[in-house]
């Protein structure tokens, strides 16, 4: 290989001539079509490769046949070091995204290249740990993006399953969602970490799952007996036994099964007090019965918004927190009114 050909290659254009010499006697050139891999993941290392002209994809497998596009190279750019200098396989694949020529420096002979070219040796580590640290962000990100995306379809796998539930049933349609609406909104305003408020969006889409082990025919009576009413305050631990199983349902327990603990320790299922109850059962104790009184019901009759909220406000200090109560009157004012979007978390 020529070596006025190497010098016009940024890696090398700094050596001396006899460097330059002892390169050109070890470097091969090779030419890769568009799509063509040039090194597969996984397999032995044999050769370090510098882009004399073209463009390359260094890209990460995933199960599934997912990847993640690692870096984009082109002309200067050199892969394949990595695997050669740790002694391990080789940690991504690379393809040709267009017709590309490579100069191939064989394993055995990169060790010799490390010898009679310190500089050359210096600058690859450099761009190696340069590259290393751009790959890890990217890695992160991708998989912060993946996992993001991951949640939002289980989070629409739960709402689709429970309107599902609801839809069979006049008396709930859509209750579940808009709760969630109603409390991502209070949550939101209270400035709620962002994990809890994906605890708060779960607990609240699936706070009354418990109330399908309940007789339908209960719900419609006018008066409930002792045994009925006693029935009907199980469905928070119902809907408790119903998800414990699923791990990633955990942080929404708690607040599931106090979500109608009253702030006065009237409440069931345990009459905790004031503090003692989880602030997202607090949020979700106001959503749900603003929820309840607004909602249209064959059931009972619809109270307007601005009466609900003045009976919500009664209720502050004995059936709500009062800071609550206060946050949801401020989430309601709002010009775009209590139908609070929610944004993804
Ligand atoms: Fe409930």
């Amino acid at each position: 290989m020529k070596v006025d050909k190497l010098r016009r290659i940024p890696l090398f254009a700094n050596m001396s001539e006899s460097d330059l010499k002892k390169i050109s006697e070890i470097v091969h050139e090779r030419d890769f079509a568009a799509s063509e891999i040039i090194i597969e993941e996984r397999t032995e290392p044999t050769s370090f490769f510098v882009i004399d002209r073209g463009k390359v994809e260094i890209a990460k497998g995933f199960e599934g046949n997912d990847k993640v596009v690692l870096s984009i190279q082109s002309n200067g750019a050199f892969f394949g070091e990595m695997a050669i200098l740790d002694g391990g396989k080789r940690s991504a694949t690379v393809m040709a995204l267009e017709k590309t020529s490579v100069l191939e420096i064989k394993a055995g002979d990169f060790e010799k290249l490390l010898y009679m070219a310190p500089v050359l040796a210096y600058r690859i580590m450099r761009e190696l740990s340069i590259r290393l640290r751009e790959s890890n962000a990217l890695t992160i990100s991708s998989i912060t993006q993946k996992t993001r995306q991951l949640y939002r379809s289980y989070i629409e796998t739960i709402t689709m399953v429970v309107q599902a539930i609801e839809e069979r049933n006049a008396r709930t349609k859509g209750h579940n969602k808009r709760v969630t609406l109603l409390s991502m909104g209070i949550g939101r305003e209270i400035g709620l970490r962002e994990e809890d408020m994906r605890s708060l969006e779960l607990s609240a889409l699936l706070h009354d799952l418990g109330l399908l082990r309940i007789p339908e025919r209960i719900f419609h009576k006018k008066t409930l007996t002792a045994k009925e009413k006693e029935l009907i305050h199980k469905h928070p631990l119902e809907s408790v036994n119903m998800i414990s199983s699923v791990p990633m349902l955990q942080n929404a327990l708690l607040p599931i099964k106090y979500h109608h603990e009253r702030f006065d320790g009237s409440g069931y299922p345990d009459g905790l007090k004031g503090d003692q109850i989880p602030l997202l059962s607090r949020i979700l104790a106001v959503a749900d019965a603003y929820e309840a009184m607004t909602r249209e019901s064959p059931v009972h009759s619809q109270t307007n918004e601005e009466e609900a909220l003045q009976e919500i406000k009664r209720c502050a200090g004995s059936q709500f927190d009062p800071k609550v109560v206060e946050v949801f009157a401020k989430v309601l004012s709002y010009s775009d009114g209590p139908a609070v979007e929610i944004t993804p978390v």
